[in-house]
């Protein structure tokens, strides 16, 4: 039995543009997916999922995941969660060449879901990462972010970059770019949180920001605009500069407002850290509603956050450091511990 965690993210800078090829800056942070995998007798595969917003979700299945999720779940981000699951699981299989494995998953995570901290990227990691070790194989990060890759691109249907399953893999701040994904020196981040306790349909935002750079030349001048911002914020984190990164956050979440993916709940957290005295605050992920993100040292933003009408939960969520890791492992059958890492 193995129990590996992954931590969420938040976008510093760059959600939406990096479809586009454009620089993404998303840093990992202390919430965490943790995902346990045993072996079982049979080619069966049951996923047993909690703090996924519905009550005790239990999804058994043996060959497709796509009819069993239809038939069991009741609520659509649950669903959605439990789809990630399964499709990393065939990606354990596939990693360990064990196409038949049947397995036990339990899920469990502290990640808002679909709110933009990288709650399916966490747990589609933590599940390769926790199921190619049940298997009795082993994974170097690049690989568990790879295959936690092509999880994200199968259920979001080729609409995913590779930021979130990097991040979520290497942990700290990373830069990624297209394919090119690399970790960078990360300062200390003073990160709020404000959650409106929604989400938005990943999906269908970014299609709508597609169609609006499809149509006006000025949005795909505006997507550029979140890369050329980018770049500068990247100087800005290696400097240590929490002025010039809140100023730029604060222009992140404009250009990411003309594109369309704010909402009126973001927009009122937005302001209330930015009238708190917060150097910067920005929407983080897909947007539509879920979370913004602020850098403020002092208590002030957690606290007008709070008080918020908009926001349903605050909290500071400090960096983390390490991404994937394995928590506990029990000895395989054979008697032997694989070695190596996550
Ligand atoms: O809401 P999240 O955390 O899944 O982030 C989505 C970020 C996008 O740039 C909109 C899409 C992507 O895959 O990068």
């Amino acid at each position: 039995m193995v129990t590996a965690s992954a931590p969420g993210k938040v976008y510093l800078f760059g959600e939406h543009a990096v479809v586009y090829g454009e620089p993404a800056v998303p840093v990992a942070v202390e919430r965490r997916a943790r995902v346990t995998v045993e072996e079982r007798d049979d080619d069966r595969v049951r996923v047993e999922a909690e703090d996924l917003s519905v009550e005790g979700l239990v999804v058994e299945y043996e060959g497709d995941l796509a009819g069993a999720t239809e038939a069991a779940t009741p609520e659509r981000r649950a669903e959605a969660a439990t789809r990630y699951v399964g499709e990393a699981i065939a990606q354990a299989r596939d990693a360990a060449d064990r196409p038949e494995a049947g397995l036990d998953v339990r899920v469990e995570s502290d990640i808002p879901l679909g709110a933009g901290l990288g709650s399916s990227a966490a747990v589609s990691v933590a599940t390769v990462a926790a199921g190619v070790r049940a298997l009795g194989t082993d994974l170097d990060r690049p690989e568990v972010a790879d295959r936690a890759y092509r999880v994200e691109h199968t259920v979001q249907s080729g609409g995913a970059s590779r930021s979130d399953t990097f991040c979520s893999t290497m942990g700290g701040a990373v830069r990624v770019e297209g394919d090119d994904c690399t970790a960078l020196s990360t300062p200390d981040l003073p990160f709020v949180v404000g959650f409106d306790g929604g989400g938005g349909d990943t999906g269908e935002l970014v299609a709508g920001v597609r169609e609006l750079r499809d149509r006006y030349e000025f949005a795909a001048d505006t997507v550029h605009a979140i890369g050329d911002l980018v770049r500068r914020g990247v100087v800005a984190l290696e400097a240590g500069d929490h002025g010039e990164l809140g100023r730029l956050m604060d222009v992140d979440h404009g250009l990411l407002s003309a594109l369309g993916v704010s909402a009126r709940s973001l927009d009122a957290m937005v302001w209330a850290a930015r009238e708190a005295g917060a150097h910067g605050a920005k929407l983080t992920g897909a947007g539509g509603g879920g979370c913004v993100v602020a850098l403020d040292d002092s208590r002030a933003t957690l606290r007008a956050l709070e008080l918020t009408p908009e926001c349903e939960a605050a909290f500071r969520a400090p960096v983390a450091e390490e991404g994937v890791r394995i928590e506990t492992e029990s000895e395989t059958e054979d008697g032997s511990t694989p070695e190596g890492e996550p």
